[in-house]
């Protein structure tokens, strides 16, 4: 996940299946790029049921674990990507909101779109530790993920 604290931070942040059904795909994609990180890992795949389980592992004993594993698991595709910057994961769980749609502020993620905890449309990384756990399952083979430097003056 980066170096923590610097501009080469990194987390993992996925639009759930519910988020690509409703076709917020571009708007969460502009909130990160306005913001000012960095994309340096994009892919679209319906995750297998060892992969949603060893996501979401951490979850196992709770009730819901078993829903949240079907609806990862619809068969609709998953959006999964790698974001970079100054405090990237912190930040993207701030933009993202809170998981309780009646704690998830106007303005954020879900306090813009969500009402329902299952159906959230989004996921990012809530530490360090997750992050490069999470980023390793979902982008482990080699050559996926892109250094890049941005240099504006050239693309304008
Ligand atoms: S906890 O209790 O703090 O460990 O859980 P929390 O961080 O709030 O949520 C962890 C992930 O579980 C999802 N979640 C649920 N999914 C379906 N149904 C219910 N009731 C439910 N409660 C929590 C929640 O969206 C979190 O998923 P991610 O993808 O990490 O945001």
């Amino acid at each position: 996940a980066g170096v923590k604290g610097t501009f080469s931070e990194r987390t993992f942040i996925a639009i759930k299946p519910d988020g690509v059904q409703r076709g917020l795909v571009g708007k969460v994609i502009s909130r990160f790029e306005e913001r000012g990180y960095k994309l340096v890992g994009l892919k679209a795949l319906a995750p297998s049921k060892e992969l949603a389980e060893k996501h979401y592992d951490d979850l196992k004993a709770r009730p819901f674990f078993a829903g949240l594993v079907n609806y990862m698991t619809s068969g609709t595709p998953v959006i999964a990507m790698v974001w970079e910057g100054k405090d990237v994961i912190k930040q993207g769980r701030a933009m993202i909101g809170a998981t309780n749609p009646l704690e998830s502020a106007p303005g954020t993620i879900r306090g813009q779109y969500c009402i329902s905890v299952g159906r959230n449309i989004i996921h990012g990384s809530d530490s360090f530790e997750s992050a490069e756990k999470e980023i390793g399952l979902w982008f482990g083979k080699a050559g996926e993920l892109v250094e890049w430097t941005p240099a504006n003056v050239d693309w304008i």
